[in-house]
């Protein structure tokens, strides 16, 4: 063995070593695959599912040429662009997310909540309406921000042109598998795939996408001074107006009601706006957009037309979830709150009672 021959060994062990250590270390050797969803592999008629993988391919690509569906016959910059993307999503991505954008990679199962599945196109931190698909922005901040309080890191190290590019490619695993449920979802009712409709499939997909990229929603109103007396007022419109029933009215999110399901099938939780760590963002117009337009794939619902008519209220309400949010940072202590809502003076007293009498316990239902 030549001396270049025994280090490049050594660099190589050096390199095993490491990839198995932090899943991230060297780029993988094997070629990108895809391969298509349960909901493909489970259908009964193979001829079914083989018309279904050539449509997905061809609006979509292969892992080898991918292609967004919003950008059908890309040019040869487009996919060198693309194929960038998805050299820095194996690098840094696929060992959470997963090769197909699945949200199932090889550290999901012990991660809480579980990495994001892209492949229904929905996204929660986003700056559109409730239902609507992110804008390219909305990605690219998550990307650099990461979101506090989850394993999701912040990738603000990155150079812009890798983010851009690992996004583009978000984008299109996302919309691969957006027309590949869609298409599965069809083909599992009817039976076939009639080709009359097959091309509205495709469109709504693209009409989704590109609508969400000028649904920007802007406040109701501009921001006022979130003082400690619109805080105040928030509190009142925090307990009175149903959001305590699933944040609890001290904001822990330790209420019986608040267990639901995501989108994805996995149980949820409300946030506990105490811990410090909003994950959607910790400036108020990033809490102003939860409240306004609550969070896709999550039980939290969108408030804007709840408070058409006081949308000040909005904002009173993002200066109560901040000042609970920093509370812990000046260690302020979080009074010891009861785990159900409590509307009215009658209820509270009632509650209280209860309570004195179960060493504070939970207030018992009703
Ligand atoms: C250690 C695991 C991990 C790695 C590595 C990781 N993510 Fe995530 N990612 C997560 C988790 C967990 C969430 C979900 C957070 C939540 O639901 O609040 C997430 C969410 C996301 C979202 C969705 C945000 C939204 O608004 O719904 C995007 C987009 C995303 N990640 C992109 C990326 C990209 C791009 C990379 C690589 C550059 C990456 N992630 C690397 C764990 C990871
Ligand atoms: C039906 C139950 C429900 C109601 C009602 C509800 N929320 Fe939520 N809320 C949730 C859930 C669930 C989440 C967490 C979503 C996630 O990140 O997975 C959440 C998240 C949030 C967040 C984001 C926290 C973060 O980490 O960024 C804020 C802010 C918030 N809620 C405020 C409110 C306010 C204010 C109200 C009332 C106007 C309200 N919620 C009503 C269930 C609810």
């Amino acid at each position: 063995m030549t001396g270049n021959e025994k280090t490049a060994g050594l660099l190589m062990c050096a390199c095993m070593l490491m990839s198995s250590l932090t899943l991230t270390g060297c780029e993988r050797s094997e070629p990108a695959r895809w391969t298509p969803s349960e909901l493909v592999t489970e259908l009964p008629d193979p001829a079914l599912q083989d018309e279904l993988n050539k449509l997905v391919t061809e609006n979509s690509g292969t892992a080898s040429t991918p292609q967004l569906v919003t950008q059908p016959n890309p040019t040869f910059k487009q996919q060198l662009h693309l194929k960038h993307g998805q050299a820095v999503y194996r690098k840094r991505c696929v060992q959470c997310h997963g090769e197909n954008g699945d949200g199932n990679g090889e550290a999901a199962d012990h991660l809480y909540p579980r990495p994001r599945d892209y492949t229904r196109g929905i996204f929660k931190f986003t700056s559109t309406p409730y239902g609507a698909r992110p804008r390219r922005e909305d990605l690219i901040r998550v990307v650099h921000t990461g979101v506090t309080g989850t394993s999701m890191p912040r990738f603000n190290r990155l150079p812009e042109k890798d983010i851009k590019a690992v996004v583009d490619y978000v984008m299109v695993l996302s919309q691969r598998g957006e027309l590949q449920f869609q298409l599965a979802m069809e083909a599992d009712a009817a039976e076939e795939l009639d080709p009359e409709y097959v091309p509205e499939f495709i469109e709504d997909v693209v009409n989704r996408w590109q609508q969400a990229g000028s649904s920007l929603t802007q406040p109701l109103t501009p921001q006022p001074e979130l003082t400690a007396q619109r805080a105040a007022l928030g509190r009142e419109a925090f307990l009175s107006k149903g959001c305590s029933k699933c944040h609890g009215d001290d904001g822990r999110g330790h209420t019986k009601d608040n267990i639901g399901s995501d989108s994805w099938g996995y149980p949820t939780r409300a946030a506990d706006l105490t811990s410090g760590m909003l994950r959607g963002g910790q400036q108020p117009i990033d809490v102003y957009r939860r409240i306004m337009n609550g969070i896709n794939g999550t039980p939290m619902p969108g408030f804007k037309a709840a408070f058409a008519s006081e949308p000040d209220t909005i904002w009173n309400l993002v200066a109560f979830v901040l000042q609970t949010s920093n509370r812990r940072r000046y260690q302020e202590e979080i009074p010891a709150g009861l785990m159900k809502p409590y509307d009215t003076l009658a209820n509270t007293a009632r509650a209280q009672k209860a309570n004195a009498g179960s060493e504070g316990g939970a207030a018992p239902e009703g």
